[in-house]
């Protein structure tokens, strides 16, 4: 209660005097949730709950700050549409709970991907025009079927030399247990199952099937439905696999992002090796030539470096756990 009625004060003062001009921290973030407010309108259901997102803003304000101001870490944190939610809220309702990892239907995994062919350097299908914009799957666990139109889109790029933008909603309605399938809509899924669906049923199109966020009911059938991916499989978990495997297609990978929420730029690595839980699924679509991975997201254009983020070399968070391409 106290903290509410420090706000409330803090607030009606800011609002009413010249104390925003002056150099006070907290009217310093109370400024920054106004202005943060303005870009991410939000629905109150009461008072109690505006004040609850206020206070977890600012909690989240002052780690992005405390973050920031120390300069050995590899990455910065920022302001962006989570910073109302408390980490296990950002858990619960954007990563998901199901592991990633496919464990009954595991696919073989291809050996020609760590044979030593030779590999660029560095690798970025960004410059290749083989990714259609970053997407944002909104308050749904569906980051699964963000990864697997992901991989499809690039691989039809490349095959075929269209860029189509596929549709998530068609897997997150279509790919279900009802269906037959372990992928569970919004509450997580897998783009291995993903593709398996896609593979016998065909793609639909973003604008043909676009993306709402929540599960509804599965509106295509047949099997002639659009891009069929013929053949993929998971990669071996290593470094040079996952190159080699870049060098040909991007890859949909999983990881832990359990930190990444506020991430703004930098190199990540915020996981710790021992306790990596799968929890979101998304595209390795290059590296660096310090051997960081540049992965593209599904939570927007605003979060991170407009959409995209760079993780540490080898296993950070978990990403060579995973990896699943189409080779066919
Ligand atoms: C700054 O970050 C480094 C690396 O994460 C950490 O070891 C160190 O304790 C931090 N320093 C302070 C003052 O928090
Ligand atoms: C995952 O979360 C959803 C929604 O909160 C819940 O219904 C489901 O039981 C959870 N599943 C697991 C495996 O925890
Ligand atoms: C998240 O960050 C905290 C603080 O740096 C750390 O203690 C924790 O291990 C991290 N969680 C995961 C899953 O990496
Ligand atoms: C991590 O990656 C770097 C650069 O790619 C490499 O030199 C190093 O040997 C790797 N370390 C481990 C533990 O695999």
């Amino acid at each position: 209660m106290n903290s509410k009625i420090i706000f409330t004060a803090l607030l009606a003062l800011l609002l009413s005097s010249s104390l925003a001009q002056q150099n006070n921290p907290q009217i310093e973030a109370l400024n920054q949730y106004i202005e943060w407010i303005k870009t991410n309108p939000k629905v109150f259901i009461n008072d109690d709950e505006k004040l609850f997102r206020q206070t977890v803003f600012l909690e989240n304000f002052q780690k992005v700050q405390d973050h920031n101001s120390n300069t050995s870490h590899t990455y910065k944190l920022g302001l962006n549409q989570f910073s109302d939610m408390t980490q296990e809220e950002f858990a619960q309702k954007i990563l998901t709970n199901h592991s990633i990892k496919s464990s009954s239907q595991k696919l073989s995994v291809s050996s020609s991907s760590t044979s030593s062919t030779s590999i660029a350097a560095s690798f970025d299908w960004r410059t290749k025009g083989a990714l259609t914009p970053v997407k944002n799957q909104g308050n749904c666990g569906s980051c699964w079927a963000f990864s697997a139109t992901g991989v499809m889109e690039s691989f039809n790029f490349i095959k075929n030399h269209v860029l189509t933008s596929f549709s998530e909603q068609q897997l997150v309605d279509c790919v279900t247990t009802n269906n037959g399938y372990v992928s569970y809509g919004c509450n997580g899924g897998s783009y291995q199952q993903a593709l398996q669906y896609a593979s016998k049923v065909g793609m639909k199109t973003e604008s043909a099937y676009p993306y709402i966020g929540y599960q509804g009911s599965c509106k295509v059938s047949g099997t002639s439905n659009g891009y069929k991916p013929v053949s993929f499989s998971f990669i071996s978990s290593t470094t040079l696999a996952l190159q080699t495997a870049i060098n040909a297609s991007p890859v949909s990978v999983a990881i832990d992002a359990t930190n990444l929420s506020m991430y703004s730029s930098g190199i990540y690595n915020n996981c710790n090796p021992s306790n990596i839980q799968l929890n979101h699924a998304v595209l390795a679509v290059g590296y660096d030539t310090q051997g960081n991975w540049i992965v593209k997201n599904s939570w927007g254009t605003q979060w991170g470096q407009s959409g995209y983020f760079l993780l540490a070399p080898n296993n950070t968070c978990g990403i060579l756990d995973d990896p699943l391409h189409i080779t066919a």
